[in-house]
């Protein structure tokens, strides 16, 4: 990799106040001399993420991230080093010359460029047409159903005409090869077609990012047709779980929550409607991708699905996940209406500020969808029904906020708080007892003490833990996806702590983590350095060779990493079952926790 110059990397940071940039990602506020905001990197609700001008430097006072203005993009965006530079030199109007880049990156970073030119002159293109002569019948498509002419420009709307390879002439004309066209996913070939577009004859939608760049459209049919929707299909530039339709707008708004909706229709009707904070996934079920996104902002998450069973399907997927992200949830109901779009055109903006005053607590909304499944006049039914609550409220965290559902529950469906939580005791009981198994296994490789430090020489000399061959290589895989990927940290400490790793791989995890924390870009060379026993080296070095070749698709890769945490939470278990030395509520208590971090890895999709 080519270097930039220092000098060029001091005038970049320095024309780049920290407190502006981190400013526009995060909603600072002032504090004496320092500013003061939820912090992105640990989930916390009160502020601890201190942001100080004078200084240049950002640090949390919870998870003690920290660094500078380079740092905080790297860590954020999950971006090189070089790319922050970059990325900053544009934003204070610096140039970097192109030499100082190397032959990859320039690349790389060219083609994505020239994909976002592309959907940009798209975006312009189908614009116009939607105002042209040709576009009539899209315009009054999209003023039949209530949108305003500004509501079309905020959002950019347009339409692609009647032609097989219209705006394909159109993006040739402007220079741009067939090669990054086709990858650009709006221009299609096929060997029995030939090129062609994507959009035909469609109201077009177009797709921005963060910062409002376009990276993909949705193009919906006039009237009934099939497809209803034709969408941009994923690329370098179009991941649909890492976007948010609307979020570009809904991100600067001043409530405290998001609205999430199902349709593009619903998050711009809901816009006009004066509710800036409308969004929308991308035409695919929310994702894991998609929590972490709205995680960024500290806001909460009104879900306002479709009505209908699908939609309150979806929610009941959507309760848990959002939650596991520890954002505070509501569910709003929408009937008699369809969805969001179709109420406030029945109603008014004022009845739907109403449904969301009056909006159900998630996890209540999932409990009462649960209920609907059983008939509570039948007293088995009623006692089944009752099991499954309790099985639900064990995936809450114990104490405060376990104890609160418990009773809001017990209060809605009249059982007495005892026996609910008799009943949470009895389900907790079958589970704890399934993943118990034998941890010295026949095929232990080496033995490796847990604390091979003095003091435990000294101290009890029973300390030695066996680790298995096939626990040994979890490890290894858990700690070299975390080197490879150090994004994957931020979602890993959810569920592993450093407890849950034993001896040596406790001891490279904890480095590893301070490593991620402060920024700094993996290097195996300072790893090893880090371990002066020849123990701790080989085993970096091994995580560091670790082959993936088997996993070649990011999904199988995100199942191995899956795998690797469910094992290391199931040995984990294990452990604490087989623990003596504490006293059974303690060890009940740690593995209820234990059991609730192992059902939020079950349910949770990893890609890498
Ligand atoms: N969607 C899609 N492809 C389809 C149908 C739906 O991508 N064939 C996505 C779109 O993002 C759409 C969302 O799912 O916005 C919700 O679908 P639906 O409720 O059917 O569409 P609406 O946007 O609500 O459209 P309308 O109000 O025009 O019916
Ligand atoms: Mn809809």
């Amino acid at each position: 990799m080519a270097l930039i110059p220092d000098e060029t990397i001091e005038s970049v940071r320095e024309n780049n106040p920290i407190e502006d940039v981190i400013g526009s990602y995060i909603h600072l506020q002032k504090k004496g001399s320092t500013l003061m905001g939820l912090c992105p990197f640990h989930n916390e609700k009160t502020p601890s993420f201190s942001v100080s001008p004078s200084r240049q430097m950002f640090y949390c006072f919870g998870c003690h991230a920290s660094g500078n203005v380079f740092t905080f993009l790297m860590k954020y965006e999950n971006m090189t080093f070089p790319e922050s530079v970059r990325v900053l030199a544009e934003r204070a109007g610096i140039i970097i010359p192109e030499g100082e880049e190397s032959e990859e990156e320039r690349r790389k970073r060219s083609t994505r460029e020239q994909l976002l030119r592309i959907d940009k002159e798209a975006a312009i293109y189908f614009y116009h047409a939607l105002r042209s002569d040709e576009g009539k019948d899209a315009y009054s498509y999209f003023a039949d159903r209530g949108l305003s002419d500004e509501t079309m420009k905020n959002f950019g709307l347009g339409y692609s005409r009647k032609y097989r390879d219209d705006l394909y002439k159109y993006l040739k004309g402007k220079g741009f090869s067939d090669e990054l066209l086709i990858k650009s996913g709006i221009i299609s070939f096929k060997e029995e077609t030939g090129i062609h577009d994507l959009f035909w004859n469609r109201a077009m939608f177009p797709i921005q990012d963060l910062n409002g760049k376009v990276i993909g459209f949705g193009g919906r049919v006039m009237g009934d047709g099939k497809p209803k929707y034709v969408n941009s299909p994923e690329s370098e530039i179009f991941l649909k779980s890492r976007n948010m339709y609307g979020l570009f707008i809904a991100r600067r708004t001043k409530r405290d929550y998001f609205i999430l909706c199902e349709g593009y229709m619903d998050v711009i009707a809901l816009h006009q409607a004066g509710f800036d904070n409308a969004i929308a996934s991308l035409g695919t079920a929310l994702t894991e991708g998609h929590c972490s996104l709205m995680k960024r902002f500290g806001k909460k998450v009104y879900i306002s699905y479709d009505s209908d069973e699908a939609g309150s399907n979806a929610a009941v997927r959507a309760v848990p996940m959002i939650r596991a992200f520890n954002i505070d949830c509501f569910v709003i109901n929408l009937s008699p209406y369809k969805d969001p779009d179709e109420f406030i055109k029945a109603l008014s903006a004022e009845e739907f500020e109403k449904r969301i005053e009056e909006a159900e607590n998630g996890f209540l909304f999932t409990v009462r969808k649960a209920s609907e499944r059983y008939d509570l006049r039948d007293p088995g039914e009623k006692t089944r029904f009752f099991s499954e609550a309790a099985r639900m409220l064990l995936t809450l965290s114990a104490g405060v906020e376990r104890g609160a559902y418990l009773s809001a529950v017990a209060e809605k469906y009249n059982v007495s708080e005892r026996d609910l939580k008799n009943l949470l005791i009895k389900e907790s009981e079958v589970l704890s007892r399934k993943p118990v198994r034998k941890i010295i296994s026949p095929d232990t490789e080496n033995i490796i003490s847990l604390n091979e430090d003095n003091s435990s020489k000294t101290g009890s000399g029973l300390q030695k833990e066996r680790i298995s061959k096939g626990m040994a290589e979890t490890y290894r895989m858990f700690l070299h996806y975390l080197c490879s990927v150090p994004g994957m940290l931020e979602r890993s400490s959810l569920y592993i702590a450093e407890e849950d790793l034993p001896g040596v791989y406790r001891d490279i995890y904890v480095v590893l983590k301070n490593e991620i924390l402060a920024g700094r870009e993996i290097n195996p060379a300072r790893l090893i350095s880090l371990f002066p026993d020849e123990k701790g080296q080989q085993e970096v070095g091994r995580i560091f060779s670790f082959t993936d070749e088997d996993y070649d698709s990011s999904e199988a890769r995100g199942k191995a990493f899956k795998e690797a945490l469910l094992r290391i939470k199931k040995e984990r278990m294990a452990l604490l079952s087989g623990d003596g030395g504490d006293s059974a509520e303690n060890v009940y208590n740690a593995l209820m926790d234990e059991r609730r971090k192992l059902s939020d890895i079950q349910r949770t999709e990893f890609v890498i």
